[in-house]
């Protein structure tokens, strides 16, 4: 365990219950209790997710901290506050902000993510990475889904903290979310000590789409079961959910979502004219890519017949290029 590893959590999980009071029950944080209800975000759910609101100050909590004995270089390890150049003072990482608590897989809070209540930049501001806060290794939300994601044998990935909220919301628990990093080995290995199959549920814009795409493979190639859940109209998970409601989310995104290769083609598709035949070609051949890669003989049969029927191309000739293609590929 890291040193000063019991007091960086402490200093968390004090800091937790003051910025959620300071969101419910006082004043100075009405602005951004009312920021949160206008989201469409009621009590029960900033209670679960225990959200709250740090202060516009400098140093209110720099001051909080030591006044309760913590000492600075404790506070700084932790990424509370910072130390200004020039003198040996401290200012408070986060001020004015909704901040979203992010917890180990154990529920310690480790970490912060502070939104601004208006068009700041940056529109979420996170704790650095710190002896108790590696981000390439946790997922939002895993500590409370990691039971359903069991029963669910299923877990699903979304980009962000007010997409997983929406989400658990929903009714769809088994949900976690990257903080906007890419997936990295160190998630997919905590994935695979509790589920083998994934449904990814970025946001439905071009770099939700991206980031999907690589996710996918890189899933596909780890032995996992991938799905992609899509939007319409470059929606991401929480403005789909305010916009069309929870019902339609579970029948119409979660439950109508792609599978592997479907999300594949899709995604290949995008900004080529299959009526060119360089482009068509091109597609094909990243399809038979793919479907070469598969490893359940049923699917990879199903795809080449769609493409087959889909181009009007022999079954045969399909075959034969996807088997050259996975003795090339090995
Ligand atoms: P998005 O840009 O999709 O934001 O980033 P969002 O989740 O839809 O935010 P809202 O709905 O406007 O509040 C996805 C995730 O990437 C991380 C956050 O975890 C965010 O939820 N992110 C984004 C950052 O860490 N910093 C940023 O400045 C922006
Ligand atoms: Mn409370
Ligand atoms: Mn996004
Ligand atoms: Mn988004
Ligand atoms: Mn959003």
């Amino acid at each position: 365990m890291p040193e000063g590893y019991k007091q960086m959590i402490e200093a968390h999980d004090l800091l937790r219950k003051f910025y959620h009071h300071l969101l419910v029950n006082t004043t100075e944080g009405q602005q951004a209790l009312e920021y949160l209800l206008q989201r469409g975000l009621t009590e029960a759910v900033i209670e679960k997710f225990q959200i709250g609101y740090a202060l516009d100050s400098w140093d209110f909590v720099y001051k909080f901290l030591v006044k309760r004995g913590f000492s600075e270089e404790i506070l700084e390890k932790a990424g509370l506050i910072i130390p200004r150049e020039k003198d040996k003072s401290y200012f408070d990482r986060f001020r004015n902000r909704v901040m979203f608590p992010i917890t180990d897989h154990q529920g310690n809070t480790i970490a912060f993510s502070g939104r601004a209540l208006g068009d700041d930049e940056p529109k979420y501001l996170n704790s650095p990475e710190t002896p108790i806060f590696n981000k390439s290794a946790i997922l939002y939300n895993f500590h409370k889904a990691r039971s359903h994601i069991r029963k669910k044998e299923q877990v699903v990935i979304f980009e962000g903290f007010a997409d997983c909220i929406s989400a658990v919301r929903a009714g769809v628990e088994h949900s976690v979310a990257t903080m906007g990093t890419a997936l990295t080995d160190q998630h997919v290995q905590i994935l695979k000590r509790n589920t083998d199959q994934i449904l990814l549920c970025y946001d439905s814009d071009s770099a939700g789409l991206t980031a999907a795409y690589r996710a996918s493979n890189m899933l596909i190639e780890q032995g996992f079961q991938v799905k992609v859940a899509l939007m319409p109209d470059n929606l991401d998970p929480d403005d789909y959910i305010k916009k069309y409601g929870e019902k339609s989310f579970n029948s119409e995104v979660i439950g109508a979502s792609l599978t592997y290769m479907a999300f594949q083609m899709h995604y290949l598709r995008r900004g080529k004219n299959l009526n060119n035949e360089g482009d068509r070609i091109a597609y094909i051949e990243e399809v038979l890519k793919r479907i070469s890669r598969l490893s359940n003989a049923v699917e990879r049969d199903l795809y080449l017949r769609q493409l087959s029927s889909e181009f009007s191309l022999s079954l045969d000739a399909l075959e034969d290029q996807a088997r050259q293609t996975f003795i090339t590929e090995r």
